[in-house]
């Protein structure tokens, strides 16, 4: 597989920084896409994004989001009630949703707690479609976070999901003690008009390079196969995760 046009690395000092930055590239994009009717988001899972959300959540940039045509997904989700400690939409809730003006229909929550995930995946999928159209819907924006293992979303390496044909798929458990999963698919990422992956601190650093420089396969490296054939895929680092990359030859 070809990667699309080079994704565009942006470091940062520090992680405050890394998620004010990346806060207000979330609001360009949507901004740059209100002509459109509804907007769509996919919020990433993971610690990461914490500060990202809180600045969505507040003050200026809570008031130039398009928040009445917004439709909120989840990239990815832990197969755990959504009160549940280790729930990407429990983190989501508390960080950003409670603040923010959207109605609960707005809100597409993955109904993981209850039928076997395989179901909630395709009930997921057709969701994603009512609303988005498209047989393979076409996010504005999509948020991803990286494993120190080079996952993303719920996308681990090895994972058959990587190979998955349907936009949204049930994931095993990741070995290290993880929990059953509701992930996109490299179908969805791909099809997005804009993917910001966020990754901090000197524990992503040998995954960001594994990422973006080398030639390690997808199914090692899984983030290396988030390449949209028509979108633009941004990374926001701080200089910790940076830390290992070659400088761009000059
Ligand atoms: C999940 C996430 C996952 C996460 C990375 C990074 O549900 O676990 O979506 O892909 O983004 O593991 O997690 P941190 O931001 O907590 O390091």
């Amino acid at each position: 597989m070809t990667l699309s046009p080079t994704p565009e690395i942006l470091v940062f000092s520090d992680q405050e920084e890394l998620s004010r930055q990346a806060a207000e590239a979330v609001v360009c994009t949507l901004l740059a896409a209100r002509e459109r009717p509804r907007l769509s988001l996919a919020l990433s899972g993971g610690n990461t994004p914490l500060g990202l959300y809180r600045r969505l959540a507040a003050p200026p940039l809570r008031d130039a989001v398009p928040w009445d045509r917004l439709e909120v997904f989840w990239s990815d989700e832990r197969a755990v009630p959504p009160d549940h400690p280790e729930s990407n939409f429990r983190l989501a809730r508390e960080s950003l949703l409670d603040h923010v003006p959207l109605t609960p229909a707005q809100i597409h929550r993955p109904p993981v707690d209850g039928a076997a995930l395989k179901a909630v995946a395709i009930r997921y999928a057709a969701e994603i479609r009512r609303v988005l159209g498209g047989k393979t819907p076409r996010f504005d924006l999509i948020l991803l976070g990286l494993g120190a293992d080079g996952h993303t979303a719920s996308l681990f390496p090895g994972s058959p999901a990587l190979a998955a044909a349907d936009p949204v798929a049930a994931v095993e458990a990741p070995a290290v003690g993880g929990l059953p999963r509701l992930t996109f698919t490299p179908v969805l990422l791909n099809a997005a008009h804009s993917v910001f992956f966020l990754a901090a601190g000197p524990g992503k650093a040998p995954a960001v390079r594994l990422a973006l420089q080398s030639r390690a396969a997808p199914t090692t490296c899984p983030a290396r196969i988030v390449a949209p054939e028509d979108g633009r895929v941004r990374w926001f680092l701080d200089g910790d995760a940076a830390a290992l990359l070659k400088p761009p030859s000059e």
